[in-house]
């Protein structure tokens, strides 16, 4: 199978998890904690289980990295990088943003994404090669040349209280300087949206390789500059990440290293 006809199949499953999330109801005593402000539900974790179980058709020799712990199975060359449901906060609280995300990368590197955006039933993808897509149409990144005309996203690193001060001087210096800042709860989503032009930019620390594996590559094939903290590549599974427009790119950087000293 090739990567374009083994995201094909990916959509439907990705799909098929997310109307099966949609249809769920919880109640307060499904909320578990797993660390502080770090909530899970069965949904979560049926969700997952659904995901390995399809997923394992498709590439039966890849391994998995998923947020629930559903399958700890490593694969030499290929493994998916999921996250079942991604803004469990949002869903926890009736919010209604948030998603389905799986990525695939083949030894080090993305070579497909998928996201699927339950409520509003907006299903993003790219495989290796391919452009990017939102239900079916392409999609690029903003053409925006400044960060004053520009709309950031972010997420807030709760439980990470090591750069909270950097954060906090870069997050009043964008609110200042930018067209406005949003936190929609959901990583994935934020990501999908810098790839279809909604945001100019995401960024955000703290971050697991689940969160952002599908958006990053996603964000690239439409276009987009994705690095971490520094401008360098270790995204991925070094927990800090910019997806950004690469028109402005530079100006975002240069405001980093003033905050973060990088
Ligand atoms: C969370 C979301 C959120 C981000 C958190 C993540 P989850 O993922 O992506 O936007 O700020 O750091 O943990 O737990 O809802 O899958
Ligand atoms: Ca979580
Ligand atoms: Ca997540
Ligand atoms: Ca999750």
């Amino acid at each position: 199978m090739n990567l374009e006809t083994i995201c094909q199949q990916v959509n439907s499953i990705t799909k098929e998890v997310g109307v099966f999330i949609k249809k769920q109801q919880i109640s307060v005593a499904d909320i578990e904690t797993k660390s502080k402000n770090s909530l899970v539900t069965f949904v979560d974790k049926t969700a997952e289980k659904k995901l390995v179980n399809e997923l394992s058709k498709l590439i039966p020799e890849a391994g998995f990295i998923a947020e629930e712990g559903t399958s700890t199975k490593k694969g030499e060359v290929y493994n998916w990088i999921i996250d079942p449901l991604d803004g469990t906060t949002n869903f926890i609280h009736g919010i209604p943003c948030y998603c389905v995300s799986i990525g695939l990368i083949r030894n080090e590197e993305l070579v497909l994404g998928v996201i699927y955006e339950i409520n509003l039933d907006e299903l993003f993808y790219a495989w290796e090669g391919s452009k990017a897509y939102m239900n079916g149409k392409e999609i690029n990144v903003t053409p925006t040349l400044t960060l004053e005309d520009s709309l950031i996203a972010t997420g807030f690193p709760y439980y990470n209280y090591k750069k909270q001060t950097e954060y906090m001087n870069l997050f009043q210096d964008l609110m200042k300087n930018t067209r406005g800042l949003r936190r929609l709860g959901s990583a994935a989503v934020d990501l999908a949206y810098v790839a279809c032009g909604r945001f100019d930019a995401f960024y955000e620390y703290s971050l697991n390789p689940w969160d952002v594996a599908a958006g990053a590559f996603i964000v690239q094939q439409a276009g987009g500059k994705v690095s971490d903290f520094s401008g360098g590549n270790n995204y991925l599974f070094g927990e800090e990440i910019i997806a950004i427009n690469p028109h402005i790119n530079e100006e975002f950087l240069a405001k980093v290293k003033t905050y973060f000293g990088k």
